[in-house]
Parts: C-alpha cells; sequence; structure tokens
C-alpha cells in the first residue's frame, strides 16, 4: 500500500499519504517524555514546519534551542513554547543564515550554552523568486539551504552527543534535478526560483549522504527528510497558486514535521544513515534516471559547499 501511494506522487505528498501509513503496522506513537533530558537545535523554528518541530519536541521533554531571524517572531514563538515550562528548557537564537557571521556566533553560542547536543534540525528554507545574493556573496537559496547548514554542522560537530541525530529538511522537488554544482552557485538566466530551490534541495540530499560517508565512526545519525506538501506560511507566500489549487489536501505543519520529530526519538534509526526518508521510511533519492549523481559530482560539491562556508 505505502508503495501504491508514493507511485502517485500526489497521494503520497499530501495528507492522503500520512493518513493511510499513520494506519499501518510498525507506526508509533513516542512514549511520554521521550526526549526527557535531550537537547535540540532548530533553525527555521519561528514558521511552518520548523516551528511545529520545536514545538513536538519541547512536548517530548527536549530542551530546545530555537534559531530565527526575525527577533519578534523569536520572542513570541519561545513564550509560546515555555508555556509555563522552566525557562531553560526553550531558548531563542537570532542568527539569519544568510550571514555566515551569524551562523559562527550561533554555533559559539551554543557550543558554550548545551553540550552535548542531541538534534540538530536544518529546517530553516524559502523559495525566492529573485536572484538574490547574500552578505558573504552567494546565491541566497544556496546559502541558506546548503553553505549555512554545511557551516553550523561543521562547526557543532564535536559537541553532538553519541547516537546525535542531524536532520535536514529537504523537498521531493528535488526528485525533478540532477545537481549542478555550477547551477547551484550561478543560476542561469533568466532566474527561475523554483529549480534553483530544487537544485539547493538536491543537493541538502547528496550532501547528507557524503556526511554519513565521511563520518562513519563518530555514531552520528545523518539523516533528511522531504515532508511532502504542507500547508505553512511558506509555501502560501511563495507558491500561492499550488497552495489555492491544493486547498485541504496540503498537509499541517505538525504532519510535515512528524517524520523529522520520529527521527530525533525513535531508536529504529542509527548512525550513520545518509538516508533520505518520508514518512518515517527511507525513501529513494532518485526516481528519474537522469537525475542520479556521481562521485565526482558529490565529492566536488562537498568541497565547493566547504570553500564557501570557509571550513
Ligand atoms: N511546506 C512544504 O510543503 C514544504 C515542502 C517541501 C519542503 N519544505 C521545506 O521545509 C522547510 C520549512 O518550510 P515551511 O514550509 O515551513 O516554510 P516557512 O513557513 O516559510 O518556514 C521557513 C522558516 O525558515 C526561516 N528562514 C528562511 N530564511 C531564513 C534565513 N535567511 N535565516 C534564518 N531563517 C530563515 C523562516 O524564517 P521567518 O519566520 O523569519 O520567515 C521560517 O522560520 C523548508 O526548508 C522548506 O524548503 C516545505
Amino acid at each position: 500500500m505505502d508503495h501504491a501511494l508514493e507511485a502517485t506522487v500526489v497521494g503520497s505528498f499530501t495528507d492522503l499519504g500520512v493518513a493511510a501509513r499513520r494506519r499501518l503496522p510498525g507506526w508509533e506513537e513516542p512514549r511520554d517524555g521521550a526526549l526527557t533530558g535531550k537537547v535540540a537545535v532548530v533553525t527555521g523554528a519561528t514558521s511552518g514546519i520548523g516551528q511545529a518541530l520545536a514545538r513536538q519536541l519541547v512536548e517530548l521533554g527536549a530542551t530546545v534551542h530555537l534559531v530565527g531571524r526575525d527577533a519578534k517572531k523569536l520572542d513570541s514563538t519561545v513564550a509560546a513554547l515555555r508555556n509555563g515550562r522552566p525557562a531553560r528548557s526553550v531558548a531563542g537564537h537570532r542568527a539569519d543564515l544568510a550571514r555566515l557571521a551569524d551562523v559562527r556566533r550561533l554555533a559559539a553560542t551554543v557550543h558554550h550554552a548545551e553540550r552535548p547536543i542531541d538534534v540538530l534540525a536544518h529546517v530553516a528554507g524559502a523559495l525566492v523568486h529573485e536572484r538574490q545574493h547574500t552578505t558573504d556573496g552567494i546565491e541566497l537559496t544556496a546559502q541558506v539551504h546548503v553553505v549555512a547548514p554545511f557551516l553550523l554542522t561543521t562547526l557543532v560537530l564535536d559537541s553532538l552527543a553519541v547516537d546525535a541525530r542531524v536532520i535536514t529538511m529537504t523537498s521531493g522537488g528535488m526528485y525533478t534535478q540532477r545537481l549542478d554544482v555550477n547551477a547551484l552557485f550561478d543560476p542561469p538566466e533568466p532566474f527561475n526560483g523554483t529549480v534553483a530551490y530544487a537544485q539547493a534541495k538536491r543537493a541538502q540530499v547528496e550532501l547528507n549522504g557524503e556526511w554519513a560517508r565521511r563520518y562513519p565512526d563518530r555514531r552520528i545519525g545523518f539523516h533528511v527528510v522531504h515532508p511532502g506538501w504542507a500547508d505553512t506560511p511558506g509555501v502560501q507566500t511563495a507558491l500561492p497558486g499550488f497552495a489555492r489549487v491544493m486547498g485541504s489536501r496540503l498537509r499541517t505543519a505538525d504532519e510535515g514535521a512528524d517524520t523529522a520529530a520520529w527521527l530525533a526519538w525513535s531508536e529504529a534509526v542509527t548512525p550513520p544513515g545518509g538516508e533520505l526518508w518520508h514518512d518515517r521510511r527511507r525513501r529513494r533519492t532518485v526516481v528519474l534516471p537522469w537525475t542520479a549523481t556521481d562521485d565526482a559530482d558529490r565529492n566536488r560539491l562537498w568541497n565547493e559547499v566547504a570553500d564557501r562556508a570557509g571550513t
């Protein structure tokens, strides 16, 4: 049944997919307090899927560090998530991933505040329709989805716990793209934000596999998730036509966050990972044969991202 759903794409990515899979054997609920004593860092925590994920982790007992670029949204999210819990259980950190200096500051702050870190969730993302360059001189989509998360993971690597989980939120849109490192950093004219976004999401998947391959013995799990299609401020703003057509078939943000939360608490996932997940199951990273990545391109991606991250 799961495979049949997957083949339909729409059935798999919408709320129908998660509703059906929830009924399959093996779909378990977390035990109360499953993440008590654990520490999580979540980017993109001021909206949509990242905010839902942060809330789910807090509700499972984790101490959660929320990362956001907007001070007001960060403060209100922290206040909402604390909701009577001790102040130290939910902390906010301001960082704009379009500024690598912010990422370095964030890593240093988190490193001093909490060690070890059990969950690092890279959820921040945005689909923009105009070419923009960051103050670091990198195309915005590539920086926010690829370079900044790579830098953050690198800088906190030594602060990660045994059996830590590094979770990255990709998109099913990546299935349409073959990795093209040139196009990732210098999207062709005319700029197509959807393609640039899908290219960055493909790069996230390839880098996730590369992290697992390069750090097999550190007992860290690297996992990449595609959330399906969820009704979030990001989708409403970037793809209003799509949001209108899909209407009530879009998932909730909580449903979009479910697999990332499951990867944080499940005892069934083991390091080093390197795989793509959707609705709590491993998924293929390639559907269209021409989108497969070879080792040379994957290596080049790693080197060029590391170069831009300054690591
Ligand atoms: N919703 C879907 O159907 C869907 C499908 C596939 C993949 N995804 C992925 O899921 C993730 C969350 O998306 P969403 O739909 O929940 O979108 P969203 O509601 O727009 O949330 C995105 C979050 O990323 C943050 N962010 C964006 N640019 C940032 C930057 N430069 N620095 C720091 N934070 C930044 C946003 O901050 P602000 O709150 O300040 O805007 C927001 O908190 C993204 O990676 C997205 O690509 C979503």
